[in-house]
């Protein structure tokens, strides 16, 4: 059974970007966003990969923001759902519906500096050594088991944008290597 891989993306979609160039690419079948102007789904046109865009705007509450999120999911009917950049919290429905499924990339080493600025965070708290973790989502906010992570240190006159692009080398690398493995497994 070839595995089917839905990718979530907010943003530029670098990280997609290098799933789609990895031997793992061959299993990404859509790309998902929470807006129409992510770059990422211009990634995912340009490689001839289905996208769906749900935006909030177009529902009147998150709850009916994640239903309308869980059915272009289960339109996709994914082995494997990657958040890559995606910016938005996924809902306990789809947690439930996926648990186990589901896996994240964040831009620093949980538990430390969880939530949307974890890289200016480690910048600020000035610690020497921050990095990548991929873990399994779950209902909290970057709490769910660490999978994979990598290190990066903090070099002096680091700004957030250096230090994020320089911890996404890694990440790209992480993340290809975590996925290999995780359809390599249910091959
Ligand atoms: C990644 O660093 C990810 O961990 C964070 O947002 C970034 C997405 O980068 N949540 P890109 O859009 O894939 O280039």
């Amino acid at each position: 059974m070839t595995s089917r891989i839905l990718v979530l993306a907010s943003g530029s979609g670098s990280l997609l970007q290098a799933l789609l160039d990895s031997p793992a690419g061959e299993a990404v079948v859509a790309v998902g966003s929470d807006t129409a102007d992510a770059f990422a789904l211009q990634r995912a046109a340009e490689a001839g990969i289905a996208a769906f865009t749900v935006s909030p705007v177009d529902f009147d509450s998150r709850a009916d923001w994640n239903a309308g999120l869980l059915a272009a999911i289960r339109a996709v009917e994914p082995d494997l759902i990657v958040s890559a950049g995606f910016m938005r919290i996924i809902g306990a429905e789809i947690i439930e519906a996926y648990r186990g499924r589901i896996i994240n990339t964040h831009p620093a080493l949980l538990p430390s500096f969880p939530g949307a600025h974890g890289v200016r965070d480690a910048l600020v708290y000035g610690v020497k050594v921050t990095g990548c973790t991929v873990h399994f989502v779950d209902e909290g906010v970057d709490t769910g088991s660490v999978i994979a992570q990598a290190a990066v240190a903090i070099e002096p006159g680091d700004t957030e944008e250096s230090l994020h692009e320089r911890i996404k080398v890694h990440e790209r690398r992480l993340l290809v290597d975590v996925v290999t493995q995780m359809i390599g497994a249910q091959q």
